[in-house]
This record gives structure tokens, sequence and C-alpha cells, in this order.
């Protein structure tokens, strides 16, 4: 009798154990669409936030065959308050809980200029530096991912055991910024980062949560124009290896996708 109530319970725990969520943003970006591939193949289900398109990360996951385990919703603008807020809220509706969360959404400084100077490749250099941009790339680098970390907090999204990665960078290195310089806004925008997942990493230690900055290495995605010397499907396996083995004792740590210390 006993051991048929056991067996029971047994039945009924297995039953209704969810499996683990990854929340991913920047999903249909060249390496957020590979670390969905990724978290999907490890046997999480993973919510794939992307901005405005998502023809790519469609694309990938029904190629990897994990589209079952993926749920691709558009509209996460990380620099939108309302969205960001919404985006949340519909999450907790549906009482998503999510056991790890990556920020891979992110801008670079061509990206956003091309749009400002057609026909320019780098207009963002020393003299003639358009701070409206430098605040732009600071939105969309720095600060959304922030806020999307806080919302998730506040509304309970992210509980005890729960990790944070940022896909932040070395250009965002200070220590390491000796040689070539420029990249102004770039640089500024993932040192923010790198500084928002340190307090991250300090204030979220008594609640269990883990923090990681992660580089990517120079991965060759539409946003390098495809240069590189690392492709997005090595670069995100390294990564998700990297959030895999996060820990709470290497939480606030700067590494790249190899597992290398980077300097800050
Ligand atoms: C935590 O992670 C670090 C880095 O991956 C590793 O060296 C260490 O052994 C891990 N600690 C525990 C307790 O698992």
């Amino acid at each position: 009798m006993r051991r048929a109530l056991r067996c029971l319970l047994l039945v009924i725990t297995t039953h209704t154990a969810r499996g683990a969520v990854a929340l991913i943003t920047g999903a249909n970006g060249g390496i957020g669409a590979e670390l969905v591939v990724q978290f999907a193949r490890a046997g999480y289900d993973v919510v794939a936030a992307c901005r405005s398109r998502s023809a790519h990360v469609h694309q990938l996951v029904s190629k990897a065959s994990v589209a079952n385990r993926v749920k691709v919703l558009l509209g996460l603008d990380v620099t939108s308050p309302e969205k960001v807020n919404a985006f949340v809220d519909g999450l907790k509706r549906q009482r998503t809980a999510v056991d790890v969360l990556v920020h891979a959404a992110g801008v670079a400084t061509w990206q956003l200029s091309s749009v400002v100077y057609p026909g320019t490749t780098e207009p963002m250099t020393l003299g003639s530096l358009d701070y409206g941009l430098v605040a732009r790339a600071f939105e969309i680098n720095a600060v959304g991912p922030l806020r999307l970390t806080e919302a998730c907090l506040k509304e309970g999204l992210l509980g005890t055991g729960a990790k944070i990665a940022f896909v932040s960078s070395k250009l965002g290195s200070v220590a390491s910024n000796t040689r070539l310089g420029a990249n102004y806004a770039y640089r500024m925008s993932k040192s923010a980062l790198n500084a928002a997942g340190r307090s991250l990493a300090v204030d979220l230690r008594p609640k269990g949560m883990s923090v990681v900055l992660l580089h990517p290495g120079y991965v060759a995605t539409p946003m390098t124009g495809d240069r590189g010397d690392v492709v997005a499907t090595v670069s995100a396996a390294g990564l998700f290896r990297r959030i895999a083995a996060l820990n709470a004792s290497a939480s606030g740590s700067f590494i790249d996708y190899d597992g290398r210390q980077v300097p800050w």
C-alpha cells in the first residue's frame, strides 16, 4: 500500500515537473538564433524573443528539428519600457518561470550609423561623433538588458537558481583598449553593460542567482558584415557550455566563449 502510494506520488511529481525554460533576446540575430538551437537541443523550452523579424530563427530551428521546443515571440524592443513591460506581463500570465535569461540583443554602431548616413561605413569616428547614435547604442546595448532583467525580477519570473547571461564584448574591456581605440559608442555601451552585470551579480548573490558576462569572439554575422574569426555555431556552442557550467562562485565573471577570462 505504502509502496503503491509512493509510486503514485512519483508519477504525479514526474508528470508535473516542468522543463527548464530559457528566454533568449535578440533571437533572430546571428548569435541569438544559434543560442536558441543550442538550448533547445539541450532539452530547454526556449522563448525566443525578437524585436521585429524572425525569419532567420524560424529557419534555423526548423532545420535543427527543434521547433517543437521553441516559442518565437515578436515585439520585444528592449529600448521601450512599455514593450518590455507588456512582454514580461505576457510571460507572467502564462506562468512562465525563466531558468536562464540570455541577453543576446544588441547593435553595432555601423548598423545604426548606416541608417542615418547611408553609403558611409564609419562616420562614428573622433571628430564626427554623432551623440544621438552614441546614446542610442547605450540604450540598446546597456540600458535595455538591465531594464528587461529588472522587469523579470520584479514580476517574479526569475527565482532561486536562475542564471542571467549577457552577451557583452571584449570591445567593452577597458583594460584591453590600448592599441586600436575608436569604436566609442560600442565600447562605452558594452563597458556599461559589464558594470550593470557586475552589480547584478553582487545584488542577486543572496537570492541564489548567478550572472555572467560573455565575449562571443569576433563572430562572423550580418552585424560584422560577415567578417570574423569564429562562426556563430561554434561561438554559440561555447557560450552555451559556459552558461551551463555557471555556478555561484563563478558569478560576476567576464569570460569568452572558450572559457578564458577577459580583463575588465
Ligand atoms: C564553478 O565554476 C567554476 C568555473 O567553471 C569551476 O572552476 C568550479 O569548479 C565550479 N564550482 C563548483 C562548486 O562547481
